[in-house]
Formats: C-alpha cells, sequence, structure tokens
C-alpha cells in the first residue's frame, strides 16, 4: 500500500540537549515545544515486491551516504515491528528552502515515522508513533502531537515520549523565523549532544532547565506572554552557554544571528513590537511574538542586513495522513 503523510517541524522553547541513553535517544530533561504550520515534509512510502533494495528521494534527489542511511535504518526498525522484509521506496519533500540550516530531522523523521508504518500494515498510537519517531531523532517525536507538545524524558524506551499539552488553538502565537545563513552547519547536533554529556556547565543547565519548565507549565496556563517571553530566552542562552563551552566549542552564532537578536530587543524596549528570541543549534533565529504585531516585526527585522528570508509559522497539527502522493 502506498501512503502519504505530513508532519510539521517544531520550535522548542524548553530545549533537549544531552543523553541519558545514545542509542535509544533518551534526552537528559523534558523539552516542551510548538509545531510549525509552515516548515513541513511530505513523506510518501511505498513497500515493493520487484525492489532489491530501499530507494530514497529527499527533495528530489536520490538520497546517499549517512543521509540514506538513516532512513534505511529506520525502515529496518519498521520493518522488524511489521515483521515484513520488502523494500521500499520513499519520496520526501520539504516545504521550506533545503540546506537553509533549518530543523528537517524533526518533520523528516516523524513524517517517515506515521508513512512507513502504515504503508507496512501497522497501526500504531500516537504515542508509539512518537517513541517510534524518537529513535530516528530525537526531536522528531514531538513533531507526530498537534500543538503544543511536552516530551517527557522517561528513562527507557516505553516511557520518553511526547504528547499534547495544548491544540493548536489554544494559544495564537507565531514563529517568524529568520534565515539568516544557508550553509549546512560544519557539527551535527547528534555530536553536539554527545560533546554536551562531558561539559561540566551541563549540570547547571539541568537545573536550571527545571525551574524553568515548572514556571513555563503556569505560564501555559495564564497564557502570560512576558513571562513565557523572559523563560524562553533564559533557556535558549543557558543551551548555547553549554555549546559554546564545549570541547571543542559549538559556535553557531554568525554576527547576523546577533544583529536580529540586539534588533528584537529594542523594537521590545521601545515598545514597538514584544517579541522574544530563541535559537536551535545553528545560526538562524526565532522570533515569538503574538498575532498582534507579527506583521510589523517581520517588516523591521527585514531591514537588518544579513536576513535572508523569514517564515511566518502558526501553531500546527502534528503529524497526519494525506491523499496526495508524491510518486
Ligand atoms: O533532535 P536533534 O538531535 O536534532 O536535537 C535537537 C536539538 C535542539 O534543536 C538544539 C533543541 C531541541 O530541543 O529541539
Amino acid at each position: 500500500m502506498k501512503t502519504t503523510a505530513k508532519a510539521p517541524t517544531n520550535i522548542a522553547f524548553i530545549k533537549y540537549w544531552g543523553k541519558k541513553n545514545e542509542v535509544l535517544r533518551i534526552p537528559e530533561n523534558d523539552s516542551l515545544a510548538m509545531c510549525l504550520d509552515k516548515e513541513f515534509t511530505v513523506t510518501t512510502v511505498e513497500f515493493k515486491k520487484d525492489l532489491k533494495k530501499d530507494q530514497v528521494i529527499i527533495n528530489n534527489q536520490k538520497a546517499k551516504d549517512k543521509e540514506k542511511e538513516r532512513v534505511v535504518q529506520h525502515l529496518n526498525r519498521i520493518r522488524k515491528i511489521a515483521k515484513i522484509k520488502l523494500f521500499a521506496k520513499v519520496a520526501s519533500q520539504n516545504s521550506f528552502p533545503t540546506a537553509a540550516g533549518l530543523a528537517s530531522s524533526a518533520s523528516g523523521f516523524a513524517a517517515l515515522t506515521l508513512a512507513a508504518s502504515q504503508a507496512a500494515g501497522l497501526e500504531l498510537s500516537e504515542k508509539d508513533l512518537s517513541r517510534l519517531a524518537r529513535l530516528a531523532s530525537g526531536s522528531a517525536c514531538r513533531s507526530i502531537p498537534s500543538g503544543f507538545v511536552y516530551w517527557q524524558a522517561g528513562y527507557s524506551d516505553k516511557t520518553s515520549y511526547a504528547y499534547s499539552l495544548y491544540p493548536p488553538s489554544y494559544w495564537d502565537l507565531r514563529d517568524l523565523t529568520i534565515i539568516v545563513k544557508s550553509e549546512k552547519k560544519k557539527v551535527s547536533s547528534t555530536k553536539g549532544h554527545q560533546l554536551a554529556g562531558k561539559n561540566p556547565f551541563l549540570k547547571a543547565r539541568l537545573k536550571l532547565v527545571k525551574s524553568n519548565l515548572k514556571i513555563i507549565k503556569k505560564v501555559f496556563k495564564n497564557k502570560d506572554f512576558s513571562l513565557l517571553g523572559q523563560v524562553i530566552e533564559s533557556e535558549a542562552l543557558s543551551l548555547h552557554s553549554v555549546m559554546l563551552t564545549s570541547q571543542p566549542a559549538l559556535i553557531y552564532w554568525q554576527p547576523t544571528t546577533l544583529a536580529v537578536i540586539h534588533k528584537a530587543i529594542e523594537l521590545r524596549e521601545e515598545g514597538i513590537v514584544e517579541s522574544y528570541f530563541t535559537i536551535d543549534a545553528g545560526p538562524n533565529v526565532h522570533l515569538i511574538c503574538q498575532k498582534k504585531g507579527a506583521a510589523k516585526l517581520k517588516r523591521e527585522i527585514q531591514k537588518v542586513l544579513g536576513v535572508k528570508k523569514i517564515i511566518t509559522n502558526h501553531p500546527a497539527r502534528g503529524a497526519h495522513l494525506i491523499n496526495k502522493h508524491l510518486f
């Protein structure tokens, strides 16, 4: 059977950095994220009798080496659960510019998990899909449920998965993804997580994460935007403190990254638009704001020298099946 799934990427407000278990991708801490509607992956999978090996096409190009290997490994996990031996044809397409330094593994592996498991005849629950996606890419487990999602770190394969805290309609937030550089990052997040494990500053960060998690749960109950912003920025800066003090140091920021941060702070302090920044393992900045002011924020940030593109996202639905196949 040919099956197609669509999955959003997600931006973490409380981030995951460092793993308790490398193979099972059990994170050091719980994390909380928002699924993004304009940055998504669509993936079609079909297991076929006439194939001699898996065929993987990503953004209209044949995948090879490590990129293909990661997809094949995930297909192997699914074949094992479904007890099938057939090879698959996989085609995958990202909505956002390729190699823009945006997190495609979260949406990519969430879409692959849903499409391939269904194509293999499995009917997995949301929890099991999230657990399975986690094995391919940690943050992918947060792209299975909808809206504002919580990944409970857990302590084993069974207990580590993400679920929806609130649906997309709960809070009309915006994420402006500010693309400042289009090259692929030199150090992968997989390597970054390993380096964090050896960093003495991780302990201090994990303490802060614990208290930020408590605060953010209350923030969501009360929809307190200013406090949400404070938590998001403190979180991102503590994450980058660990990255900067790793050996070797992970310096993901570019001059434009800092220029965007300063501009957002300036606009906020002058009472023009209230927005708060967060940054993943790369140079691009995510500015979180409310519906009111989003268009103005985009216009102002567009003027910062070095900004290439801005994508405005709303909270999104998680991974789901669609009828339009890619082949
Ligand atoms: O899932 P990975 O290995 O791509 O790691 C994601 C790490 C961050 O994006 C930096 C943080 C997060 O929680 O998304």
